[in-house]
């Protein structure tokens, strides 16, 4: 059987050896919980997480009190939600704003929030024709959320400007970057940017499903959203104190697995990113195909198009069929969509396995498809 060509790290990347390793060896010979033992065993574990922690730290720039383990980005950018809205002083917030470019993990929670009628109002700020977000549009908001690169057109965003801006507005403003696809392609610098949450998910770098990063810069400001085993340091009838961040944010046994490969990845991402000239390939060799339409621009690190008169979900088929993978439909990213007026695109991302005669062998499949 020929060869499957996995043109989907957006989605989520292929695993390298490495970690496959690491966790094998974790889970057969070095497993037991975290933060509740006391034999070497258990401690080893304690230090493993620690380590990550401190890993995922420097891969972002921050301290190791603001890195918070969760199950993914969507985890994470709920208990953002949840975590504002909980504070004694969500009240007196009374707007958020986004963009067309929001993941529906990202819009969606706050939208929730608006249909609860527990936040008044939304706002959209702008894009311009590149899909470079329009800083002189972000406006006057309690809350912004700034998506760092869209999956669909892979464009990364001035972060650091756009949260500069939202603060001249209003200087108490509460700034969420969700950086799922940023931090495959791009240095996150937590400190640089200034913002005040930041997430995303191990599993688009090379970790497992199953862990996520959130970054909380004043953690210690924060009432927690979970509670449970691990975040308390003494409790009785009449007193609740809590451990510091970040185990204040981290009720419940972690996923120690995820973690122990998450660091081992982050290890290979850095000496290792995916290569984004096949994406100038691929686009070079759509281009010259006239019933393709792309939607993004040649320095993208996606590459979404679609095909005059055909369905997405048909085009995903046929690909799919000989043995491309790749991701079609509305990739969680409606408003985008919407704005560029399609019901969904094909999208074809690459990671650091791909290499020239993957993207060879697209290009003669699309060629086979659309004749
Ligand atoms: C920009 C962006 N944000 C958030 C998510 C959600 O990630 P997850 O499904 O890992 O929680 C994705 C996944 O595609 C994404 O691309």
């Amino acid at each position: 059987m020929n060869k499957i060509v996995y043109l989907d790290a957006a989605a989520s990347f292929l695993k390298p050896e490495s970690v496959i390793q690491a966790e094998a060896d974790f889970l057969r010979n070095k497993y037991a919980n975290a933060g509740r033992g006391v034999c070497a065993r258990a401690v080893d574990v304690d230090d493993m997480v620690r380590n990550t922690r401190a890993r995922v730290a420097a891969f972002i720039n921050a301290d190791e009190s603001q890195v918070i383990f969760t199950s993914n980005a969507t985890d994470g950018l709920n208990r953002i939600v949840n975590i504002i809205s909980h504070q004694p002083w969500y009240a007196e917030l009374s707007t958020f704003a986004v963009s067309d470019l929001e993941h529906h993990s990202a819009r969606l929670p706050w939208e929730e929030l608006l249909h609860q009628g527990r936040i008044r109002k939304e706002l959209v700020y702008e894009l311009d024709d590149k899909f470079n977000i329009k800083i002189d549009s972000i406006p006057k908001t309690d809350i912004l959320v700034i998506t760092a690169m869209s999956n669909v057109m892979g464009v990364a965003q001035d972060v650091a400007s756009i949260v500069a801006a939202a603060r001249k507005k209003n200087p108490n403003v509460i700034t969420v970057v969700d950086a799922t696809q940023y931090v495959v392609h791009e240095k996150v610098d937590v400190k640089k940017w200034n913002a005040d949450f930041v997430v995303f998910s191990g599993h688009k770098i090379g970790a497992d499903t199953g862990v996520g990063i959130l970054y909380i810069k004043d953690a210690d400001k924060y009432f927690p959203d979970k509670f449970g085993g691990g975040m308390v340091l003494r409790v009785s009838d009449s007193e609740l104190v809590l451990n510091n961040a970040p185990e204040k944010f981290e009720a419940g046994t972690l996923p120690l697995t995820q973690i122990c490969g998450l660091a081992v990845a982050i290890d290979e991402l850095e000496s290792n990113r995916p290569n984004l000239d096949l994406i100038k390939y691929m686009y070079d060799e759509l281009k010259k195909i006239p019933a393709v339409k792309i939607l993004t621009g040649r320095d993208a690190a996606v590459l979404s198009f679609i095909v005059d008169g055909m369905h997405p979900l048909d085009f995903g088929a046929i690909a799919g069929a000989n043995g491309i993978c790749l991701r079609v439909g509305n990739m969680c990213a409606s408003w985008i969509h919407r704005a560029l007026g399609v019901d969904g695109s094909i999208r074809v991302s690459v990671g650091p396995w791909n290499t020239l005669s993957d993207a060879e062998k697209f290009i003669s499949i699309v060629k086979s498809i659309v004749k």
